[in-house]
Formats: C-alpha cells, sequence, structure tokens
C-alpha cells in the first residue's frame, strides 16, 4: 500500500438529532482491501454512524471524504451511486424472488426489442449463480430457487455478491452475523474476506469479538457515540476488547465463566431460579 488517500473517511463527525447527540467526533479511515470492525454495545451509535455514510443521514458537523474528497449524500442513492452498498441483517433481499430477479432488481438484463423486450431470465439467473459461486457458494445452483429457500448466511452472501458485481467500492455490513448459527456465521465471514480480496473497503459492525477478530485488519470500539480505542489487528486480544466494549468492566471474566459452565452443562447457559 502507498500513499493512496482512503476509499473512505470520516473527520470529526458529529451527528445529533435535534437536543439529542449522538454522535461525538468520529473519525475513522478504511482503505482498499482493509476491513474494519466497528464495536459496540447496543445503543453505542453504530447504526447511525453507518446510515450517516450511507446518505440516510447528514452530518451534523465534520466530513465524509472518499478518495481524499469531501463528499456529501443528500440521499442513498447519493452514497450508492458512488460505490457505497450496505447490507443488512437479513440480506435486504426479497423473500418470493427468484435468485436471478432479485440479484437483478431494478436493473434486470432483457432481449428481444422495443415492445418485444422481455426480462431475460436465462441471462439474470447464469449471471448471478456464477457471481454467487465465484464467491464460494456452490450450493447455490439454480437461479430459480426463491430467495426464502436460502438459510441466513447464504442470503448474505447473495447480497454481498451482489454488491460486488455491481461494483460497490465500500462494503458496509450491519450486524451480519449477530443471528446466524456457527457454521453460517462462518459462511459470510469467508466471503467478508474474499470481498476484502477483491478489493473492498468493508466496514463490518458487531458485537462478536470473535467475529470481528476472524476478518478485521483495524478495529474501532465505539462507547456512547464515541471512538473508545481505535487499534490494528494483533494490537489487543479478545479479552482486552471484550473489556472495552463493555467500557472498563471485566466482562471477560463474565463470559470466561459462563463458558465454563456451558462447557461442563452440555451447552446450556446458566440458569436463573
Ligand atoms: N432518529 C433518531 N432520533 C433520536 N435518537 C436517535 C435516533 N436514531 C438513533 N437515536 C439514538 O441514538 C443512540 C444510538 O442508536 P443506534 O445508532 O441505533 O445504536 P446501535 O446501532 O449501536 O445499537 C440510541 O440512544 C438511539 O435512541
Ligand atoms: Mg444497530
Amino acid at each position: 500500500m502507498s500513499t493512496k488517500p482512503p476509499v473512505l473517511e470520516l473527520r470529526s463527525v458529529d451527528k445529533s438529532f435535534g437536543p439529542i447527540d449522538v454522535l461525538h467526533e468520529i473519525s475513522l479511515k478504511v482503505g482498499e482491501g482493509e476491513v474494519l470492525c466497528l464495536l459496540g454495545d447496543n445503543g453505542a451509535g453504530k447504526s447511525t454512524l453507518i446510515k450517516t455514510l450511507a446518505g440516510v443521514h447528514q452530518p451534523t458537523r465534520g466530513q465524509i471524504l472518499m478518495d481524499g474528497q469531501a463528499v456529501s449524500f443528500a440521499t442513498p442513492r447519493d452514497a450508492a451511486d458512488r460505490g457505497i452498498a450496505t447490507v443488512h441483517q437479513f440480506g435486504g433481499t426479497f423473500p418470493l424472488m427468484s435468485i436471478g430477479r432479485s440479484f437483478f432488481v431494478g436493473v434486470e438484463p432483457t432481449k428481444g426489442w422495443g415492445p418485444f423486450r422481455v426480462y431475460d431470465r436465462k441471462t439474470a439467473n447464469e449471471i448471478a449463480v456464477k457471481a454467487v459461486q465465484s464467491f464460494g457458494i456452490t450450493r447455490i445452483d439454480d437461479g430459480d430457487r426463491l430467495v426464502g429457500g436460502l438459510s441466513g448466511g447464504e442470503r448474505q452472501s447473495l447480497a454481498i455478491a451482489r454488491a460486488v458485481h455491481f461494483g460497490a467500492r465500500v462494503l458496509i455490513l450491519d450486524e451480519p452475523t449477530a443471528a446466524l448459527g456457527v457454521k453460517q456465521a462462518a459462511h459470510v465471514l469467508r466471503i467478508v474476506n474474499e470481498a476484502k480480496k477483491r478489493g473492498l473497503a468493508v466496514i463490518f459492525i458487531t458485537h462478536q469479538v470473535m467475529h470481528a477478530m476472524a476478518v478485521g485488519d483495524h478495529f474501532a470500539v465505539l462507547i456512547r457515540g464515541a471512538i473508545a480505542a481505535d487499534f490494528r489487528k494483533g494490537e489487543k486480544s479478545r479479552e482486552e476488547i471484550t473489556d472495552l466494549m463493555a467500557g472498563g468492566a471485566s466482562m471477560s471474566s463474565l463470559e470466561a465463566e459462563i463458558e465454563g459452565y456451558m462447557a461442563s452443562h452440555d451447552g446450556h447457559p446458566p440458569q436463573v431460579a
């Protein structure tokens, strides 16, 4: 890597809703082929931050830069046009649509001419399946299948493959693994690594420290709307990160205690009587 400016940068961004200050002085950078993990407990301001990056909200103060140039997004469309893609927890896809259809929703390939122009199902299916398979999801091999029949991890993967296919440069993932089982989450983490290999700048939001550590190059911990810590891969242990997220409370020992309990009780968490 060189002196290239970061793909996306925030400089001292504040966001208030009327009298309520939600984000304070947020400064962050994410470069090509880099994964920035944004960690923070519920209510820390993670969603507000990504909505500000995705054009849903506008910063109250501060600047957003892309490739070193100040940008402003009046609408989510503006952010999307600049290559900022946001994938939400459930993939944001349409359960009753086929895989091919949902991949191309809004940009359907057509065949024929004038009034005879029709949606080219075969081409759409081929392109969609190929794109998803190139991410290693070989179980998706029929573009006619309904999105609703895919697992949570497969839906996420489809949404990520779609964003990459249509030229996203920044991929924002809001808690993509929160509702997934271990195997499914591993699936999504692999896709995140693949997106990174393809040179995307990835912002990965999570409160699962292990998931963050599996893909992150750079970490920022958000507490009550401010960056409480900002560090690179290898600089902090899992325990330190967990404690940071809890605002300095020693959560890691509690977590270890619960894990120990579960290990000796067939995976069941302690019950409150
Ligand atoms: N539109 C809004 N108006 C007022 N307060 C808001 C608004 N959106 C979010 N907040 C507040 O900002 C804080 C952070 O919320 P959020 O960004 O959703 O946190 P997280 O995603 O980290 O759980 C919360 O206290 C929430 O109530
Ligand atoms: Mg949130």
